[in-house]
């Protein structure tokens, strides 16, 4: 090739690449300037049919390696990726209506997995806040009063990453502050990079950025953090990648045990269910978490909800073979629904104590490694970048359903921060704008004391009101987020 001569590339888009060269080109000799040509190739049908596509799945972790690998996780990135690329563990639910249910620790125990409360590590005192805001009206009405006296002592600085990378210091309420006096405008990113993962995000989402003068007062949990005892899951230790044998069915047709992974226990977990509690599983299918609450035996009334007929189905045969969904204290106690969890205040239903909105996310990890439906097909951009927006929608119907007092939990299986704290955050403002509802976000940093010989949780400054379980070989679990919000007026 002589000098200045342009080296045409083929480009899988169809546009074309031009690269001027000055001098010619040696094995170590590299361009001097690249530039896109805005033209479309000619020959595009005959050129497409040659060429190989990008798999969905490189698509996104080509978007994680930007937007995860640069940003918050950038510390534990490689071994976070590796492990999203790697085997999964699992967690075996032990089924209380199997027959085989008295053999099952023995069982588990020889393969060498143990039970979940053998790692769980009490909590020793009261949690501690995390931070509290200016300008918040959540006095939580079910807080005692000196709990509360020292929630407003507590204030203390937290440090939060702003928009330009700077590091802003978000002062909670002083003492001396007269009430109603003006704040400030300022920005607040619940994590750095939810500007960079505008991937995520709609055009008219920025609007729904949220602000620093909004950060919000987390409260101490009042629900004890335990175990329930009638759940009983079991894990291989850290460092032991064995994995469990698809279950069995019992003599009367119910499933041994369900295998689910070992963080999505954690959402339930924070639900803090109590005896007789009337629950909503508002995204339900394929109903892990369902299982899960269910065999806790502690719902007096259970809601199982799902959108889709095909997942309702599916949601309905996992139930089935789960447990005797035909006897009458069942048919009385669970119910199966389809509705969209948007149009769940049209039906005259009485509030919940608990609800879990475990939304439709990126899902990571089936994202990094399955091509099948993948969010990262451009067929389905239009709908990754509604995503937040709906994860948003779909909080604030729980919100609006549950008991003033009841609990919302909300999870993902992303690390997605604007899919995790940025929607809650979204969705306390504008429930708060919209609907004068006041949700308050519970302090959950007490999980990561107990199940610290369990999982890998994310420790930064920028999470905000949720924790985040990351994958990691040893412990190869979620990645799952999960915040709890306790609806105050
Ligand atoms: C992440 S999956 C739930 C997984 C489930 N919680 C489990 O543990 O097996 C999200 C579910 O939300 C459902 N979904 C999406 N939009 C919904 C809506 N507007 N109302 C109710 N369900 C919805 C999807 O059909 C999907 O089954």
């Amino acid at each position: 090739m002589r000098p200045g001569q342009q080296m045409l590339c083929e480009l899988r888009t169809g546009w074309t690449l031009c690269v001027q060269r000055r001098s010619i080109l040696s094995s170590f000799d590299l361009p001097s300037t690249m530039t896109i040509i805005q033209q479309r190739w000619k020959h595009k049908g005959r050129w497409a049919a040659g060429t190989t596509k990008i798999k969905p799945s490189t698509l996104a972790m080509t978007a994680f390696d930007g937007i995860y690998g640069n940003g918050p996780y950038e510390k534990n990135w490689k071994s976070i990726r590796l492990a999203l690329l790697s085997s999964q563990k699992y967690a075996a639910v032990v089924n209380n209506y199997s027959g085989n249910r008295d053999t099952m620790d023995t069982f588990f125990r020889e393969l060498g997995a143990l039970p979940l409360n053998d790692y769980f590590q009490p909590v020793p005192e009261a949690p501690i806040v995390k931070e509290l805001s200016k300008d918040n009206p959540t006095a939580d009405s079910g807080v005692e009063e000196s709990l509360h006296d020292r929630l407003r002592k507590m204030s203390k600085r937290v440090s939060i990453r702003a928009r330009d990378e700077k590091s802003v210091e978000v002062k909670a309420e002083e003492e001396s502050k007269e009430e109603g006096e003006a704040e400030e405008p300022s920005e607040f990113m619940p994590a750095s990079p939810v500007v960079e993962e505008d991937i995520h995000a709609r055009p008219d989402a920025q609007p729904r950025q949220p602000r620093r003068s909004e950060v919000t007062t987390l409260i101490p949990d009042t629900s004890v953090l335990e175990i329930p005892q009638y759940l009983q899951a079991y894990v291989f230790p850290r460092g032991d990648v064995s994995r469990f044998p698809a279950p069995n069915y019992d003599r009367t047709g119910f499933c041994d045990y369900y295998l689910m992974d070992a963080a999505s226990l954690l959402p339930v977990l924070a639900l803090g269910l109590q005896s007789q509690d009337r629950v909503l599983d508002l995204c339900a299918a394929p109903g892990g978490k369902s299982v899960s609450i269910l065999q806790t035996m502690l719902p007096g009334e259970m809601y199982c909800n799902d959108i889709k007929s095909a997942r309702v189905t599916r949601l309905t045969a996992v139930l089935n073979s789960f447990f005797p969904m035909d006897s009458a204290d069942m048919e009385n106690m669970v119910k199966i629904t389809q509705r969209d969890a948007l149009e769940w205040g049209n039906f005259e239903e009485p509030p919940f104590d608990k609800i879990l909105v475990d939304v439709p996310c990126t899902n990571d990890r089936v994202s990094a490694t399955e091509e099948e439906n993948n969010w990262f097909t451009g067929r389905r951009t239009g709908e990754r970048n509604a995503l937040s927006q709906r994860q948003m929608d779909i909080l604030m119907a729980a919100c609006a359903t549950v008991k003033k007092g009841g609990t919302v939990v909300y999870s993902t299986c992303s690390l997605s921060p604007l899919q995790n704290d940025g929607v809650v955050h979204m969705a306390m403002q504008e429930l708060r704008k919209q609907h004068n509802i006041d949700m308050v976000a519970v302090d959950t940093a007490p999980f990561r004391h107990a199940f610290k010989l369990v999982y890998r949780f994310h420790e930064s400054p920028d999470l905000i009101y949720g924790q985040v379980i990351l994958p990691h070989i040893p412990r190869n679990f979620g990645p799952m987020y999960f915040a709890k919000l306790r609806r105050v007026s």
